[in-house]
This record gives structure tokens, C-alpha cells and sequence, in this order.
């Protein structure tokens, strides 16, 4: 992995971290069906870069909180992203067979477990935030608990969803990509950020809105890499099928700009990224590297 090795530390333990809190959620809440609690913990616990709970965890040092109020949140997050990867591979949806390095979901079990495993871990990613039992007060919860369900609704991720749905095989313009990009994945990934943000009550709104500007622009910067390593990428190494997109159509930046224009345009969002960083100083050293890591990443 072509990033810092100070990166790679906090990365480790920031999925160290998260890993061992979602394993206790789950524990703690496995409802009475045993199938269903299997196909969220297979889910959940797969091996995902953690990248969402990562950025939680980033945004959170940048803006003064402790460690112990972002699990919450990091859990959260990494729940509603388990939930989106599972109906995204739905036969309904990519039709995807493989991943993280293994069968997906629905494969596993079956379409209906798949669905509900998603239902499931998308409703208690919410109950976490709502229950969260760390110092941080019942108003700033509700804030994190509007920012995740608006990013993962129909102004969000599922809406973006659609788009991408209904964008197969028609041509796109940059423009309606990016704005289908902003919402599929992006949202997620302002969520988390900005999350991160609200475990300090004192962060003000001025730095919410940088913080929110940057996470838009690694957010876009996410998705073209994405697109670009289906084209680039190979299946072992992905842990999910090279070529699908192509395969299916998918309305994809490689596809509408050819693979250098989709990397020249990743590079320009993540120097905007960097920009809206300079108010938080070497605070913010962490979301830098995570830009630089996002479109340098190979899986
Ligand atoms: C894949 O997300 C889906 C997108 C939004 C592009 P990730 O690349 O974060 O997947 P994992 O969690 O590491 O498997
Ligand atoms: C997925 O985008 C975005 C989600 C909301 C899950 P993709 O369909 O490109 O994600 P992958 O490539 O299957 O991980
Ligand atoms: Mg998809
Ligand atoms: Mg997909
Ligand atoms: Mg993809």
C-alpha cells in the first residue's frame, strides 16, 4: 500500500477499534433468529478497508473529541455501509457474486436473509446512535442521528442508488455522474466525517462546513478510484468481481472520461480536499493522508 506508515498505524487501530465494537453490538443485540443474526454478523464482519469508521475516527481527533464518543458513531456508519454492500450485490441490483473475498451475501444465505440482514443492520445503526451511553449530550446525538438518515435515505445513498439504476446503459453527463456519485457514495462519507465532528459539541459550525466540503471532495474521489480499479483492479486483489461495471454497463467516470481524464479529475478533487483542510492546520495531518490514500489505493 503506497501510503505513510503513520497512516497505516492509524488506520490499524482505528480498525481495531471499530472491529471489536461492532462484535460487542452484535453480541449484545442478536435478535431471535439465528440465521438472520449469522447473515449480519457475516456481513458486518467482513474484511472491509473500514474507511467510513476510519474517517469518523480521523475527524474526530481533528476536532477535539476522545476516542471513547466516536466508537459509537464509527459503528453506525460501517452498519449503514455492511447495509448498502449487501443490497448492492442483490441480483435486483449488480447482480454481484463476490465480496470482500468471499461469496456475497445472498449467496451465502439466500435473498431474502440478504434483504433482511440489510433492513436489520440499517435499523440498528440508528438505536446505537440514539442509546449511545457516552457523556455526549441527547441534542448533539439527534444531530448525528439527521445527518446519518438523510445521508442514507432518498436525499442519500438510496437515492443515488436509483440513479445508478436507472442511468445503466444511458449516457450520462459529467455533471448528473457526479451528482449520482455525490449521493451513492459520497453521503455516506460526509456523514461520517461531519459524525466525527459532532462528538464535539464545541466544534462550530464554520468548521463543520470545511469539514464537510472536504468530505465531499474525497467522497467523489472515493468513487472515481472505485470505478477506475474495476477497470484497472484484478478480482483477488478487489476481494469483488474486476469488470462488472463494464459488464453492466454501470454509468462509471472511466466510462464517460476514458481512464486518464477519470485519475486527472480524482487528483484535482482531493487538492480541493486538501484546501478546505488549512483552517484545521496540522490537526487535520490524519484526513490529508486519507485523501492522498484514497486515490492511491489498489483495493
Ligand atoms: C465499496 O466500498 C462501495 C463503494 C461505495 C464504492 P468500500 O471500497 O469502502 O468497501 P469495503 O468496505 O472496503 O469492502
Ligand atoms: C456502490 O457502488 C455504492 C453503494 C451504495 C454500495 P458500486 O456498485 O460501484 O460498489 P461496488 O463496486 O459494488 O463495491
Ligand atoms: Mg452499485
Ligand atoms: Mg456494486
Ligand atoms: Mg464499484
Amino acid at each position: 500500500m503506497p501510503h505513510s506508515s503513520q497512516l497505516q498505524s492509524f488506520m490499524n487501530s482505528s480498525q481495531q477499534r471499530v472491529n471489536l465494537a461492532l462484535e460487542n453490538c452484535l453480541k449484545s443485540m442478536p435478535g431471535p433468529d439465528p440465521k438472520l443474526a449469522e447473515a449480519m454478523f457475516y456481513s458486518l464482519t467482513g474484511d472491509g478497508k473500514r474507511i467510513r469508521p476510519v474517517l469518523v475516527y480521523a475527524a474526530g481527533n481533528a476536532t477535539g473529541s476522545s476516542d471513547n464518543r466516536l466508537d459509537t458513531p464509527a459503528c453506525a456508519v460501517e452498519m449503514i455501509h455492511a447495509f448498502s454492500l449487501i443490497h448492492d450485490d442483490l441480483p435486483a441490483m449488480d447482480d454481484d457474486d463476490l465480496r470482500r473475498g468471499r461469496a456475497t451475501c445472498h449467496k451465502a444465505f439466500d435473498e431474502a436473509t440478504a434483504i433482511l440482514a440489510g433492513d436489520a443492520l440499517q435499523t440498528m445503526a440508528f438505536e446505537i446512535l440514539s442509546r449511545d451511553n457516552t457523556d455526549l449530550s441527547g441534542g448533539q446525538r439527534l444531530k448525528m442521528i439527521t445527518q446519518l438518515s438523510k445521508a442514507t435515505g432518498a436525499q442519500g445513498m438510496t437515492g443515488g442508488q436509483a440513479i445508478d439504476l436507472a442511468a445503466v446503459g444511458n449516457n450520462l453527463t459529467l455533471q448528473q455522474l457526479e451528482a449520482m456519485h455525490g449521493l451513492k457514495t459520497g453521503a455516506l462519507i460526509r456523514a461520517s466525517v461531519l459524525l466525527g465532528g459532532l462528538c464535539n459539541p464545541e466544534t462550530t459550525d464554520t468548521e463543520l462546513d470545511m469539514l464537510d466540503k472536504y468530505a465531499h471532495c474525497i467522497g467523489l474521489c472515493f468513487q472515481i478510484q472505485d470505478d477506475i480499479l474495476d477497470v484497472i483492479g484484478d478480482t483477488e486483489t478487489l476481494g469483488k468481481p474486476q469488470g462488472s461495471d463494464q459488464q453492466q454497463e454501470k454509468p462509471t467516470y472511466p466510462a464517460l472520461l476514458g481512464l486518464e481524464a477519470a485519475r486527472q479529475r480524482a487528483q484535482e478533487q482531493h487538492d480541493l480536499a486538501i484546501e478546505h483542510l488549512a483552517p484545521f492546520g496540522e490537526k487535520a495531518n490524519t484526513l490529508r493522508q486519507i485523501a492522498d490514500y484514497i486515490i492511491e489505493r489498489n483495493f
